[in-house]
């Protein structure tokens, strides 16, 4: 096979069929095709898209690069959730614990924060010893044991799709719904769950800024899932406005450990209870939505869920006397509040800009790699709908110095914007996205499975 040949083929529009797609991962991690090579396909994928057979094809190719899980063989259900990213996304924190605690076992492998949205792992580790590096020996381990394992995306998954990414990343062929959706769901279907939940964000904080785009990549990963044999659904959440009110490493991890002793903010705790229902009744751990409701419920008011994650952060290496008394975790040096500008509503907080300056303060990375520092951060006191007065504290900026602090706080006042009317909160569940298997029909995966 020529890569020249595949490349004009996607170029003129046409289809790449199932062998090509393989061929081209295979030789694309042997080096013999070259890195502008693959460039020029990828943009070309970008411009001529790919169907869903192309998608599937891609996806299970770039699983295929690398070491297959399949933690579904050591237990079912075994589930795993997964965002698409957003600013003070704390759910799989609250989430992943609270349905362990309700007898539903978790295997997350998640990654770290990039641009102006958060990641999993960066959060955890504001708990002094946390590993997150976990064999995948110590990861089936845990979940076997636990119920629960919380690890960094582990290298030989899906390696391709390490090397695509990166190459997107520097030849803006980012911007694909079949590229996003195969480099997602490549690395969940290399861990090999029963069930997948997808949170697909939606709105200015997001990697999709349009409910149409959201639902074309939710609609487009459920049926890789589907096909593939992982029984997957999606949610679309709004990420208009940051989620909860924290934003930044250890403010957000004591948010959900709020949200596990039933103190959180309204709206991170109403999806983090909608995808913990979700999540049990999907997988029929409950039977109804009353009985998974009731289980959650039962989980927070007793203790379990937060007693859960303690004990796994413990076995993960964790000062887990953080998780009951969260004033132990980091703490930024500099505390500035700032009062609004003004008395009004609300109308909105532009969650990209208050995403990119948290990593200004230091939260977050310009560049892969980079340190970061997990004290820092913003508490926003008002949110979108809430009513405030001239001068009332509208935000804490968490700053490690006084300059970073002042500046901050200029960002921040201008992702606020105003209203002398009344303004209703925007909706926080936008939609779900779920596909009916035809009888009869077996995934993908198990008629062609490779050894
Ligand atoms: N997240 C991923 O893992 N891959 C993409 O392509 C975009 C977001």
């Amino acid at each position: 096979m020529n890569a020249v040949d595949l490349i004009v083929r996607k170029r003129e529009g046409g289809a790449l069929d199932t062998e090509q797609i393989a061929w081209l991962v295979r030789a694309y991690m042997a080096g013999e095709v070259a890195d502008y090579q693959m460039s020029a396909l990828l943009m070309a994928i970008v411009w001529r898209g790919m169907d869903a057979r192309e998608t599937l094809d891609l996806t299970l190719a770039m699983v295929r690069s690398g070491v297959e899980l399949r933690v579904r063989e050591a237990l079912t259900p075994v589930v795993d959730k997964h965002s698409t990213g957003g600013v003070g996304d704390k759910v799989t924190l609250a989430v992943a614990p609270l349905v362990a605690a309700c007898g539903l076992p978790v295997a997350k492998m998640t990654g770290r924060g990039l641009g102006h949205t958060g990641g999993t792992v960066d959060k955890l580790e504001s708990i002094a010893g946390f590993n997150a590096a976990l064999s995948q020996r110590e990861f089936l381990d845990l979940v076997q044991r636990h119920g629960l394992a919380l690890s960094g995306q582990s290298s030989d998954l899906a390696p391709a799709d390490g090397k695509m990414y990166a190459l997107r990343d520097v030849t803006g062929t980012i911007p694909s719904i079949p590229l996003i959706a195969a480099s997602v769901m490549s690395k969940k279907l290399a861990v090999g769950p029963s069930h997948l939940l997808l949170d697909v964000k939606v709105g200015s904080g997001a990697f999709m800024k349009t409910r149409a785009e959201a639902r074309r990549l939710a609609e487009t990963m459920v049926r890789i899932g589907e096909d593939a044999g992982v029984r997957t659904r999606a949610v679309l959440s709004s990420m208009e406005q940051p989620l909860g009110r924290a934003v930044g490493n250890a403010l957000e991890l004591a948010e959900a450990l709020a949200v596990l002793r039933g103190e959180g903010p309204d709206d991170v705790t109403a999806l983090c209870h909608h995808e913990a229902v979700t999540l049990l009744t999907f997988t029929r751990v409950a039977s109804t939505v009353a009985e998974a409701e009731k289980r959650v419920h039962d989980a927070i008011a007793s203790g379990r869920a937060l007693a859960k994650l303690a004990e796994v952060v413990a076995a993960q290496g964790g000062d887990a006397t953080l998780i009951e008394d969260p004033s132990r975790l980091p703490t930024a040096p500099v505390r500035l509040t700032v009062p609004a500008a003004r008395a009004g509503y609300v109308a909105a907080i532009d969650a990209e800009r208050v995403g990119l300056a948290s990593v200004r303060l230091g939260a977050g990375r310009e560049r892969k790699g980079d340190p970061i520092d997990h004290s820092v951060g913003f508490v926003l006191l008002a949110k979108v709908g809430e009513r405030v007065e001239a001068d009332q504290p509208l935000v804490e900026v968490h700053a490690r110095t006084k300059d970073a602090a002042s500046q901050a706080r200029e960002t921040v006042l201008a992702a606020y914007t105003w209203s002398d009317d009344l303004v209703e909160p925007p909706p926080l569940l936008l939609g779900a996205v779920e596909r009916k298997r035809a009888a009869g029909r077996a995934p993908r995966r198990q008629r062609a499975r490779v050894p």
